[in-house]
């Protein structure tokens, strides 16, 4: 076949897709917990929503995006992260008019026309979180958190937290300046994005993984003698909160994250055995957004997970599941009325609650066995034309082999009382 799935696409299979649920399913137990509700914003939006809200200036917006006029000649992007879009359906909604904070999550498909690597996709998952409506540093910590639970209750560990505090609009004024002169003497030799950003966002350069820049950032002007009062001290608490939940974390000054929305907190979590992708969840404060989108000052917080990360650092750190797909009874048949009844059976005992199987493919009856192997059936039932006379059968423990005769019209109470 020359059709294959896009590049940077995967398809998720049975039994890889039981890990996605379980993710899912653990996640939201948490997010409950922690009173967060779910949001389903759309896959695609109008293009000036990433423009303004992530930032013109950004790699995101100036080469990743999926931008593309529809039938209407509007321009459409499918949406590279989940923020812009929360913010938007918060503001649209007029979500603000009621008792704030609002908490949100939401899971999905995120498009970024990056080049492809383990975990690097340009269609990747993402499990986000946003709280608006408050700029209390306890909800700084309190996403941290959440992040962390639902990362450890997945079973990882070895994870990594960098925080920092990128400022707001008036500290970074100043803080640029302090960049440019810094970096002036040594811009030529520095790699060509540097180069752009050094005008546009000097603050990225401290994020360059270029070899020719590494020296050139060391002793780096850091943010904090430049960070204003109310920056300075959100911060601080940020930073106690965590203290007094025992997070350990790490204060980076490079880290400045590659979208142009944050500010004051920013923080990623970090597993280096995954490699060159090692961040699993990023997020930080951005209370400009909403003014940026909307004309209205809200202030938010939150991050989001690459659900592929996720997976491959449970696989890296050799993380079972407790994945359960085996079914309770698979019904073998020999001729045409027993599949008739057993069909009418399955039917029942789905109804009853029961996780039950037949052979479709007229297969012999030792094939008809080892399908009931292969799902791991935990009990198997012979139905043929003897039992379908007599009304009787005998139902197998496929573990123990112990068998047992039943009443067939007692099976859907038989099952009920072993399952
Ligand atoms: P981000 O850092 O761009 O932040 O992405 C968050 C996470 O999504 C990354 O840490 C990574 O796990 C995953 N991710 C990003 N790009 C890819 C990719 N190409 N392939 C696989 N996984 C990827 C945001 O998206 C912000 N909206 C987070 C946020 C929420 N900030 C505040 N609220």
């Amino acid at each position: 076949m020359d059709i294959t799935a896009p590049r940077g696409t995967n398809d998720i299979l049975p039994p890889e897709s039981l890990k996605w649920q379980y993710i899912e399913d653990t996640a939201r137990d948490i997010l409950k917990r922690y009173n967060y509700q779910e949001i389903r914003t759309p896959i695609f939006e109008e293009t000036q929503l990433f423009q303004r809200g992530i930032g013109e200036a950004t790699d995101i917006v100036e080469k990743e995006m999926y931008t593309f006029d529809d039938k209407g000649g509007r321009s459409i992007t499918l949406r590279p992260e989940g923020t812009a879009a929360v913010v938007r359906s918060f503001l649209e909604n007029k979500i603000y008019g009621q008792a704030q904070p609002t908490k949100y999550y939401y899971f999905g498909p995120m498009f970024r026309y990056e080049r492809p690597q383990s975990g690097r996709y340009r269609q990747f998952h993402q499990l986000g979180v946003e709280v608006l409506g408050t700029d209390s540093p306890v909800l700084d910590a309190e996403v941290i958190l959440l992040g962390l639970q639902i990362l450890a209750e997945l079973g990882l560990a070895d994870l990594e937290v960098l925080i920092n505090s990128v400022g707001c609009p008036e500290c970074r004024t100043e803080y640029r300046e302090q960049l440019r002169d810094y970096f002036a003497a040594n811009l030529e030799d520095m790699c060509s994005d540097c180069q752009s950003r050094y005008d546009r966002n000097p603050l990225r350069i401290l994020d360059c993984k270029s070899k020719e820049c590494q020296q050139h950032l060391e002793g780096a002007p850091e943010i904090y003698d430049s960070l204003c009062t109310e920056c300075s001290e959100h911060f601080d608490q940020v930073k106690n909160h965590l203290d007094e939940l025992a997070v350990d974390y790490t204060i980076d000054p490079a880290l400045v994250r590659g979208l142009d929305y944050y500010t004051k907190t920013a923080f990623e979590i970090v597993y280096t055995g995954l490699g060159a992708q090692d961040t699993i969840f990023g997020g930080g404060r951005y209370d400009g957004l909403a003014e940026e989108i909307g004309q209205r000052e809200i202030p938010g917080i939150g991050f989001a997970m690459g659900i592929e990360r996720i997976i491959l650092a449970l696989e890296e750190q050799e993380v079972e599941l407790s994945l359960t797909v085996d079914l309770d009874l698979f019904i073998i048949t020999i001729g045409e009325a027993a599949q008739k009844t057993a069909f009418k059976y399955l039917a029942k005992l789905r109804e009853a609650g029961c996780r039950v199987e037949m052979d479709y493919l007229d297969r012999s009856v030792k094939g008809q066995m080892k399908c009931a192997d292969r799902t791991n059936a935990q009990y198997s039932i012979i139905l043929g034309e003897n039992e379908l006379e007599a009304g009787v059968a005998t139902i197998r423990n496929m573990q123990s082999g112990e068998q047992q005769e039943i009443e067939l019209h007692n099976l859907v109470s038989e099952m009920e009382s072993r399952t």
